[in-house]
């Protein structure tokens, strides 16, 4: 493998219990899951979630014949898989997105919500986007937004020292960034992505709106705000789909795996264990309790 950067590590994590059940935040999942049927083709053959977690958002993938499921973390793609039972349609697949173990042009939809602020490396991570994509895909990329109302408000009153307004990232806990939108959309674009549409959303995460005023009017009110996304965002969460890099080639029929570490292509499981097959490398990677393990050879 060539560049490593780091990986913020939920192994283990009680991510849905400590972030998600029972935490008030039914206004930020209703929201964002209005963002996403907005940009999402609503139906197709690949999709692959990247970052899924335990798979908070999988309800939203019933149109597709193929799911895949792709974080780090092995214990939370378990969980996913225990809450969404044997539906054949989802792969589990355990990995790294800086090394993704698939074949190029695989994916019609490819959806990132809520983790690329651990992005290290974003042109790194774009590139192996642009790769796995399908030429005539899309890419629905949710990220956390530097140039947020609150954040400009604090800069103004000298409590923030980085400014909202200037385009680079900013690391405010180790391995979390916010980002600018500007700088989003010249990442994208800067690996052959089109950006088509932004939504801002989550307009209202503010902890007393939320306990003032019922979340169904939150969320309607979000639906409508949204829809300034591509006039100015002042919102701590911004949606933008993208038009895959049209100038790759759709992957065969049939090609599915690649070794994230040589790129060639894997065959079927032998004995639990996809083998690559080029003699200088030879890795073997594993296949347990319904996972796919990328993360380490065997
Ligand atoms: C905040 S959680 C979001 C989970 C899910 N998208 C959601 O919205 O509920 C961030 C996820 O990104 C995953 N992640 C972080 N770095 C990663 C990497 N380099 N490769 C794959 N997954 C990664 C983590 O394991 C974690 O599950």
């Amino acid at each position: 493998m060539t560049s490593k950067p780091p990986v913020c590590d939920y192994e283990g994590s009680d991510y849905r219990t400590r972030f998600w059940k029972g935490q008030g935040r039914d206004y930020e999942d209703q929201v964002e899951r209005i963002a996403l049927r907005r940009l999402m083709p609503p139906n197709g053959k690949t999709l692959i979630d990247i970052g899924a977690g335990f798979g908070r958002l999988a309800d939203e993938y019933d149109g597709y014949d193929r799911i895949v499921l792709f974080d780090y973390s092995r214990s939370l793609l378990l969980e996913a898989r225990e809450g969404l039972g044997a539906d054949p349609r989802f792969l589990y697949v355990a990995g790294d997105w800086y090394h993704m173990p698939f074949v190029d042009g695989l994916f019609e939809t490819m959806v990132q919500v809520r983790t690329i602020h651990h992005a290290a490396d974003v042109p790194a991570l774009f590139q192996q986007l642009a790769r796995i994509a399908h030429p005539a895909g899309s890419y629905v990329l949710e990220f956390a937004s530097k140039h947020h109302l609150k954040a400009i408000i604090r800069y103004w009153l000298k409590r923030q020292s980085w400014s909202p307004f200037l385009p680079e990232p900013v690391e405010f806990v180790a391995l979390n960034f916010d980002f600018h939108p500007r700088w989003i959309g010249r990442q994208l674009e800067a690996v052959g992505f089109s950006p088509q549409r932004m939504l801002t959303v989550s307009h209202f995460r503010l902890p007393l709106l939320k306990r003032l005023i019922p979340t169904r009017i939150l969320v309607a009110l979000d639906r409508m705000a949204q829809l300034t996304g591509d006039l100015w965002q002042l919102t701590p969460s911004v949606f933008v789909g993208s038009g895959s890099p049209p100038t790759g080639k759709a992957a065969e029929d049939g090609r599915f795996f690649a070794c994230p570490d040589c790129g060639t292509p894997l065959g079927d499981l032998e004995d639990s264990h996809l083998i690559c097959s080029r003699a200088s490398c030879g890795k073997r990677y594993s296949f347990s309790d319904g996972v796919y393990n990328f993360k380490e050879p065997v």
